[in-house]
């Protein structure tokens, strides 16, 4: 097809669609690329047709993710072009809570990080910009007895000193370790501590650690609400290297859900959960997609980019074909699924939602893209 020619592009130009790849189960199968992933990156990276990574994964920072990627895949992807599952939580930095009156930012206050390995999402986390981080190792270092099913001693290399001393009843301390929000940024390692101190905070007196509803305690936080709980990825299952697909961040949140029913006493649950096939995270990446477009015309700041069509490449039915097919772009872009056969979904089911066309493979969604486009 004209497309595919090797003959010389037009540098001038760059179309106006684009294309959003789901990583896990697409490009690749945990750290091995799946067939013609590479090619089909550098086919549209030469034909200057913006594209963009989005992916439910998540725990490292985008910088070191994408340096793995561009390695993997023997391409050059800049964190531009890269969304991962928690990075729409940068944009909650600024967010002040309306019952608190002193109207701080939310990167002021202490947030509870939980998921991924070591400190890796600490790192995240403060590299969006949060200024006191507290990850579950911190806790159960200075509290062992929280979870007594936990050897605390695991946790010791990443824990940090908690910002305030945990209350306790004897307490004779004037401030206390106090939660204002709870992010899931990847998949917890142990379920169960998780799960305990997400409960404990949710039940707290207005996030101050060890306490309940019950106690009256002065807390450092001014909010009067409930403590928010995000969650960054509801893939109940994905495709890992493992034959058969395994249970996602979507898998701790039913657990998690499980429990907090029987234990939430008509506590309302506030928070969200981000990540596809959410608006949240397609506008987010629908932005991504047009500063991209943007970089390849040289397109100044001031002047309009727009986007006629993405198309939208995945393995999950439930994240990456269900949000595309239900996105509306407040940009007017249209967004087509193309299902790949490489991930999740295998073709002994009917996917739960339609894509707008599957095929066996990522070469076969691009060659069946561009063709179309012409
Ligand atoms: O944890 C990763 C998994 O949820 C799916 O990732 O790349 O298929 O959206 P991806
Ligand atoms: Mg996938």
């Amino acid at each position: 097809h004209r497309s595919l020619q090797t003959g010389p592009v037009n540098r001038s130009q760059t179309p106006d669609f684009a294309f959003a790849f789901d990583i896990d189960g697409v490009l690749l199968r945990s750290s091995n690329p799946l067939p013609h992933a590479r090619q089909a990156l550098t086919l549209l990276q030469r034909l200057r047709i913006p594209f963009i990574l989005l992916t439910n994964g998540g725990g490292r920072h985008e910088r070191d993710r994408v340096a793995e990627l561009s390695r993997l895949l023997s391409i050059q992807i800049s964190p531009s072009m890269f969304v991962q599952s928690h990075t729409p939580f940068a944009d909650l930095i600024d967010q002040t809570d309306q019952h608190d009156k002193t109207k701080m930012p939310l990167k002021d206050k202490t947030v509870l990080v939980c998921g991924g390995d070591g400190d890796d999402c600490r790192q995240v986390a403060e590299s969006y910009g949060f200024t006191s981080v507290v990850t579950p190792a911190d806790i159960i270092t200075s509290t062992p007895t929280l979870w007594p099913f936990t050897s605390p001693q695991s946790y010791t290399t990443h824990a940090r000193p908690l910002p305030h001393p945990i209350y306790n009843p004897s307490s004779t301390s004037p401030t206390h370790l106090t939660i204002s929000s709870i992010f899931v940024f990847a998949d917890p390692r142990d379920w169960a501590l998780d799960t305990q101190l997400i409960i404990d905070i949710l039940l707290s007196q207005r996030g101050v650690l060890g306490t309940t509803r019950s106690h009256s305690v002065p807390t450092q936080d001014h909010s009067a609400s409930n403590v928010p709980l995000y969650f960054s990825n509801p893939d109940l299952h994905w495709a890992s290297q493992y034959h058969i697909p395994r249970l996602g961040q979507g898998g701790f949140k039913a657990a998690f859900m499980g429990v907090w029913k029987e234990t939430h006493r008509g506590i309302p649950l506030e928070g969200k959960t981000i990540g596809k096939p959410s608006q949240e995270t397609y506008a987010f990446a629908e932005k991504r997609l047009v500063k991209h477009r943007r970089e390849l015309l040289g397109t100044p700041k001031g002047e309009t980019v727009g986007l006629r069509k993405v198309y939208m490449v995945g393995d999950n039915p439930l994240s990456d074909i269900q949000g595309g097919n239900t996105y509306l772009s407040p940009l007017g872009s249209v967004w087509n699924t193309i299902l790949v056969r490489t991930g999740v979904y295998n073709d002994r089911e009917i996917p739960p939602h339609k894509p707008t066309v599957t095929v066996d493979g990522v070469w076969d969604a691009v060659k069946w893209a561009l063709e179309r486009e012409g």
